[in-house]
């Protein structure tokens, strides 16, 4: 907040009108009651009452800024989005967060990390809501909600419990990659700035000509990567609770201004069937030795949210958000999210959220949406219905780029896990991680950060599941957690 210099304004109700007294409320007589119709009390009152919107249901503690994008290599071979093109210079919004707390948690608990861009494309907004592993914890929507409440309060108690995070994880193999990735340096970053970000994903990109492709987006930290260990995230959990809001906030007013560089892997479309493990499969990364990172361009965190409620909070990143030249994939989970988070938006900022600044696209909207609560736009002038004969939009179907058509192939509705490609395994990418990516110093820290969560009221049995289920992760590994919590052989 800086001191002002210029004339101090009168203080106005909402309506603009001046009031009187910023202090005192109207009374009968300076000692009696205070009465109803003293509008601007009660307008004080009515508005503080209302001034929270329901926190996000996960992800609820984050901070971001604006920024830019630039792209800084030719991609046109393999989509014609318009962000994308080469020299391409794009406004955006960014948002990092942590999955499990609330909106007040300490930013240095051992989660994931979200991390949401919002492009403000000439094609309309697009959106990119992914995290800072390429991988998550399952691969069909119908359990997020179930590992969700395993991570959140016990309902009982309305602690957080690691018992019930183990119980979901050992009882879910598909989450074992994620969760050795969370166990180790990447489960803490050491600032947001100091992560990277991945669309974890599988997209479509589909070129001028109509051709397709699979990519995967990758977003690496120009600042390096770093970590905190347990014992700093648990000093900084205490003595400076918004350790990671404050780091960003300052490194931008001070102009150490953070940056990513954006890269894709990309799959040529017919590859994906015969790929020896699916690749739409969201707990597995492709290997780079199969499909190297291909650059981009790259982004700057350039300026400061105004107001932290208007630009923040009220961001509603989605990935349903999509612009020609990018579509979606059999990647279950990508379907789940379309319809998840624009629903999570009209609940808990309103029917009209787009319409808030930070969803607001850079084009003309020329959608059919009319009314509802806190609209401020008028519907279309020349008519509310489509087809119409008074100049109302109308929908170029040629431009659309067909985001579903991945298989041609008529399918049968079934409730059924993706059919089998021949390495598809739970364990094999967590055990490569931990025997290829991690040093040796890495993986020591690896096993002491699980079992320091792991001593932390988990049960007996639970425990002996997940020596088990790194057992199957790496020998090793397993060998060492089982010595080191004394649990006997099977
Ligand atoms: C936030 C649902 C998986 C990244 C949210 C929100 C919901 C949700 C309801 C709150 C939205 C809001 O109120 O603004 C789901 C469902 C999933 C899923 C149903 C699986 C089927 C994922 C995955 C990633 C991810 C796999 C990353 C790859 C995020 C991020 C946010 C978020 C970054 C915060 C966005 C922001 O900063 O506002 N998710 N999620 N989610 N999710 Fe997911």
């Amino acid at each position: 907040m800086s001191q002002g210099t210029g004339p101090v304004p009168t203080t106005t109700t909402n309506a603009g009108a001046p009031v009187l007294s910023d202090e005192n409320s109207l009374s009968v007589g300076a000692d009696g009651p205070i009465v109803v119709h003293d509008n601007y009390l009660i307008e004080k009152m009515a508005q503080f009452n209302r001034e929270r919107v329901p926190e996000r249901v996960v992800h609820a503690k984050g901070g971001g800024a604006h920024g830019t994008f630039k792209v800084t290599a030719d991609v046109s071979q393999y989509t014609c989005a318009d962000l994308f093109q080469p020299g391409r210079v794009t406004p955006m919004l960014a948002r990092f967060s942590s999955v499990a707390g609330e909106l007040g948690s300490p930013d240095t608990w051992r989660d994931p990390r979200g991390f949401a861009l919002k492009f403000y494309t000439q094609h309309g907004n697009y959106d990119m809501v992914g995290n800072n592993t390429p991988v998550f914890f399952m691969r069909d929507p119908m359990k997020f909600q179930d590992f969700i409440r395993s991570q959140k309060r016990d309902p009982k108690t309305h602690l957080r419990s690691h018992n019930m995070q183990w119980d979901y994880w050992t009882g879910s193999p598909e989450s074992a990659h994620q969760v050795t990735w969370l166990m180790g340096d990447r489960g803490i970053p050491k600032t947001w700035r100091n992560m990277d970000g991945f669309s974890s994903h599988t997209y479509m990109w589909i070129n001028a000509a109509g051709a397709k492709v699979w990519v995967k987006y990758h977003f690496k930290t120009m600042q390096g990567i770093d970590f905190l260990t347990d014992a700093e995230a648990t000093e900084l959990a205490g003595s400076d609770p918004d350790h990671y809001l404050a780091d960003l906030h300052s490194a931008i007013e001070r102009r150490d201004l953070p940056q990513w560089k954006m890269s894709v892997q990309v799959m040529p479309f017919e590859d994906a069937a015969g790929y020896r493990f699916n690749p739409f499969d969201l707990t597995k990364v492709w290997p780079h030795s199969d499909y190297p990172l291909i650059e981009v361009g790259q982004f700057t965190l350039d300026r400061n949210v105004e107001n932290y409620h208007v630009f923040i909070e009220q961001a509603a990143f989605e990935p349903s958000n999509l612009v020609p030249g990018v579509g979606t994939s059999p990647d279950k989970m990508l379907l789940g999210r379309m319809f998840s988070y624009p629903d999570a938006h009209r609940y808990r900022i309103g029917t009209n959220y787009s319409e808030l600044p930070p969803n607001q696209p850079i084009v003309d909207i020329h959608s059919y949406a009319k009314d509802g609560a806190m609209r401020h736009t008028p519907a279309n002038t020349g008519a509310v219905y489509a087809p119409n004969s008074y100049g109302g939009p109308s929908a170029k179907e040629q431009q659309l780029t067909d985001p579903a058509s991945f298989s041609t192939e008529t399918a049968e509705l079934v409730h059924h896990a993706y059919t089998a490609h021949a390495e598809d395994d739970d364990f094999v990418q967590a055990g490569n991680l931990v025997r290829n990516v991690l040093d040796d110093a890495a993986r020591e820290r690896l096993v002491g950060n699980i079992e320091g969560h792991l001593r932390d009221g988990v049960e007996a049995p639970i425990v002996a599941r997940a020596v088990e289920y790194f057992t199957a992760v790496d020998k090793d590994l397993g060998e060492n957690l089982r010595s080191r919590m004394g649990v006997g052989d099977r």
